[in-house]
């Protein structure tokens, strides 16, 4: 994968005119569409691997595998965020390549926590409700695509934990709330429910590629092309890809309190 991308690209990356360079865009843009369904087959290939392993080795012994898929995805997002291919695109307002001067996180976190929402509404038949508090005017400059993805992943665990402990139970489950913080240094977006968290054992675990509590993980003959492909958890990869984007402009943590969310 890696060997024919980085060779195509050298071919054609000393551009030295237009032509040279729109012929460039157009074969990073088939690199983008050839690789769509790569985290997915991905996910594939790690569960195969978490199968033949116990998973105390695989989480505590397998660094390399870690970095090895961490370095591996940040390369694929490395090409995804060339504004070399966006900026050879027609930019809509606001756009600079493919960061959006005036995006409104809260905007986002509404898009993502309904995607989130109808997901959750399909494979249980209810959903908790999102609250998204904030000012809904404020804007920041950011990777659209990126915010709704860390937003939807976070939103998709926080929805299927407080689901899972609410269903049996005759109390209504408590919203997932969704916070945005304009401060002078960051934006924050803090996303906390009442879904019992992570215990404290697990913890270390959730950013590896091998961590999940699915009961039914990725099916390995699904077809990857369609978002029938999509569940609410199975994929391993939600929370470290999710810091993967995060990294790129900032950072995610994660807080637990057991018993609690
Ligand atoms: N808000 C949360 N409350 C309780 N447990 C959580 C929460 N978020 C994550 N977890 C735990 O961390 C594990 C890993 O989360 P992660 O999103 O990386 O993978 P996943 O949800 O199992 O699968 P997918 O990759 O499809 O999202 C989950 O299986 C779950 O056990
Ligand atoms: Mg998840």
């Amino acid at each position: 994968w890696g060997l024919s991308k980085n060779s195509k690209q050298k071919q054609t990356n000393d551009g030295k005119d237009t032509n040279d360079e729109k012929e460039c865009t157009q074969m990073i843009k088939a690199i983008k569409v050839r690789h769509n369904n790569v985290v997915a087959m991905m996910a594939l290939g790690v569960q195969r691997l978490k199968k033949g392993m116990d998973l105390k080795i695989a989480c505590e012994n397998l660094h390399e595998i870690h970095q090895f898929l961490d370095r591996f995805y940040m390369s694929g997002l490395g090409i995804r965020m060339l504004q070399h291919v966006e900026l050879h695109n027609p930019n809509p307002p606001h756009c600079v390549g493919c960061i959006h001067t005036k995006i409104s996180p809260m905007e986002v976190a509404r898009n993502a926590s309904e995607d989130a929402r109808a997901m959750c509404l399909r494979e249980y038949g209810s959903s908790p409700d999102v609250n998204i508090y904030g000012d809904p005017t404020f804007t920041f400059p950011y990777e659209p695509a990126h915010l709704q993805l860390m937003v939807f992943e976070l939103v998709r665990n926080s929805l299927r934990a407080v689901q899972e402990r609410y269903m049996d139970s005759d109390k209504v489950a408590p919203p997932v709330r969704i916070i945005v913080a304009d401060g002078i240094e960051d934006v924050t977006i803090k996303v906390s429910d009442e879904g019992g968290g992570i215990p404290r054992s697990g913890l270390p675990n959730i950013f590896t590629y091998l961590y999940s509590t699915a009961q039914n993980p990725l099916d390995e003959h699904s077809d990857l092309g369609t978002s029938e492909a999509v569940t609410m958890a199975g994929y391993l990869y939600g929370i470290p890809i999710s810091r993967l984007y995060a990294w790129y402009f900032g950072d995610l943590q994660i807080i637990s309190m057991e018993g609690y969310g």
